[in-house]
């Protein structure tokens, strides 16, 4: 797998997204803070129509799968060509400069600390899929990194790609305030995050835990951290089994 080096100060942080479906980019990345980070510059978006890298332009890109069963699986030839001239480099050359990540069912479950290492990098060339899937050829020549973002099947690998680009933005130089640091929140310290809570101060007759109207700074804290790790033990014992682990 191929780890995101840390990023070079010249270009801005880039997603490369291959797809069948270009139009669906930005899509909902073009609004609220990934808009406008990607207005400022401070991210790229790049499409690649697989439709389109292919020299089958006029061919079609699935075909039915060897062995029978439902569904259409996508063409290694036509997957090849488009990750060649995609890249996964800034200026479309193949090699290591950023990792190229499938995103599949099949894939391993993303989490905080490899979204992370990803913001960190250079950027990312995201492959996605549709109908059954990629021919297991191309994903034998290129060895992506093959991504989930769950146990859930989605109808192709786009809507995960809005959300990996979605948790990479979020984490760039500048594009969250200063109010807004990442540190508290879900994952950060290995635990989930601890609840919220804002005016009014009671709200159909249930009130604002009263230690958080205390103004004492460490007794807050400390409430906080009671809370995030009462819901991490209650909600993801895998979470809070790891906690557990490296507090010893
Ligand atoms: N494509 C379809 N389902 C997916 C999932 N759960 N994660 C990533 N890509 C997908």
């Amino acid at each position: 797998m191929a780890s995101a080096k840390p990023r070079s100060a010249a270009a801005p942080w880039t997603a490369k997204v291959l797809t069948l479906f270009p139009a669906m980019f930005p899509g909902p990345l073009a609004h609220s803070l990934a808009g406008k980070a990607l207005d400022g510059g401070l991210w790229n978006l790049r499409t690649v129509d697989i439709r389109q890298g292919s020299s089958h332009k006029h061919a079609s890109v699935d075909d039915t799968p060897f062995g029978g069963g439902p569904g259409m699986v996508m063409r290694p030839d036509v997957v090849d060509a488009a990750i060649e001239a995609a890249g996964t480099g800034p200026a479309g050359e193949r090699g290591e400069a950023w990792p190229l990540i499938y995103l599949t069912p099949r894939g391993h479950p993303i989490n905080q600390a490899r979204v992370r290492a990803l913001a960190e990098g250079d950027g990312v060339t995201l492959l996605c899929g549709r109908y059954e899937g990629i021919d297991e050829r191309v994903i034998e020549a290129w060895e992506p990194e093959e991504v989930s973002m769950g146990d859930l099947v989605l109808s192709g690998g786009e809507a995960a790609a809005i959300a990996l680009i979605d948790a990479c933005v979020r984490l760039l130089p500048g594009v969250l305030g200063s109010a807004q640091s990442p540190e508290d929140e879900s994952f950060e310290g290995g635990l989930l995050e601890y609840p919220h809570y804002t005016r009014p101060r009671e709200w159909r007759g249930h009130k604002v835990p009263e230690i958080l109207l205390s103004g004492h700074h460490e007794k807050v804290q400390a409430w906080r951290r009671t809370q995030a790790e009462k819901v991490t033990k209650a909600r993801r014992p895998d979470l809070w089994v790891e906690y557990e682990a490296t507090r010893k």
